[in-house]
């Protein structure tokens, strides 16, 4: 994803579910041509294959399973990730939690392939532990703020710096970005002045009554210039 980036973790909203939710990716996706601004869809995995063909825009994954391609009836390997069109995806959402020695499998083997990982982070020390395992994200998101009114900006901006410090001391190639409760373009530029590269939410744009309104106005809190880095398409 190119840098500095707003995630949308799609979840399974209602208001995302089939059509919906593609429809809102294409408007997102027209949003991002317009702005300039690095937009990441995450869909239910139902819906990756469709919306990765409708859209250019990367599309994650929200979660991925480190079993091989086989006889994994209901699992989702990251190569069937990659065949539907993804280009990264979540892992270890404080929604959908992965225990550590299956990290340790599906990261490194979604990397082999191309896909890109944002680990989540319940807290500090999850965060400083993910780091080891070199995805190439982690988003830092305390899960008592997920849903609510109060962005994790405002609520524990020094968990965001301490979790930046902590997992560039672990692993400085590792790119934090941070979530729970993020509304706003302030909450944006909060974010980003605490050392972050973006954001990952869900509540604040696809609960909005505004969908487009609400993501455009988040777009407004991202630093202005050219984005520092790409690492997908
Ligand atoms: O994955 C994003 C998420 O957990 C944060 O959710 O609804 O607080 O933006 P929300």
């Amino acid at each position: 994803m190119r840098l500095p980036a707003i995630v949308l973790n799609f979840k399974t909203y209602p208001e995302i579910l089939g059509k919906k939710g593609w429809d809102l990716a294409k408007r997102f996706a027209a949003i991002s041509d317009e702005t300039g601004a690095s937009i990441v869809l995450c869909p239910p995995a139902t819906d990756i294959a469709h919306i990765a063909k409708l859209v250019h825009v990367p599309v994650f994954a929200q979660h991925v399973d480190a079993v091989e391609p086989g006889p994994t009836t209901g699992w989702t390997p990251p190569e069937a990730l990659l065949e539907a069109g993804a280009a990264g995806t979540l892992i270890n959402h404080s929604e959908r939690k992965v225990a550590w020695e299956e990290m340790a499998k599906s990261i490194p083997r979604c990397q082999k392939i191309g896909l890109e990982v944002v680990a989540c982070a319940d807290d500090l020390a999850e965060a400083e532990t993910l780091a080891k395992f070199a995805p190439e994200y982690i988003a830092i998101e305390p899960p008592e703020l997920i849903g609510g009114d109060v962005s994790v900006t405002t609520a524990k901006p020094e968990v965001i710096s301490r979790a930046v410090e902590r997992i560039r001391a672990a692993n400085p190639n590792v790119v934090v970005l941070c979530g729970a409760g993020v509304r706003t373009r302030k909450d944006v530029a909060k974010a980003i002045e605490l050392g972050t590269s973006g954001v990952l939410l869900a509540t604040g744009v696809l609960k909005a009554k505004d969908p487009e309104g609400a993501l455009t106005d988040l777009i407004r809190g991202l630093p202005s210039g050219a984005p520092r880095r790409t690492r997908s398409r």
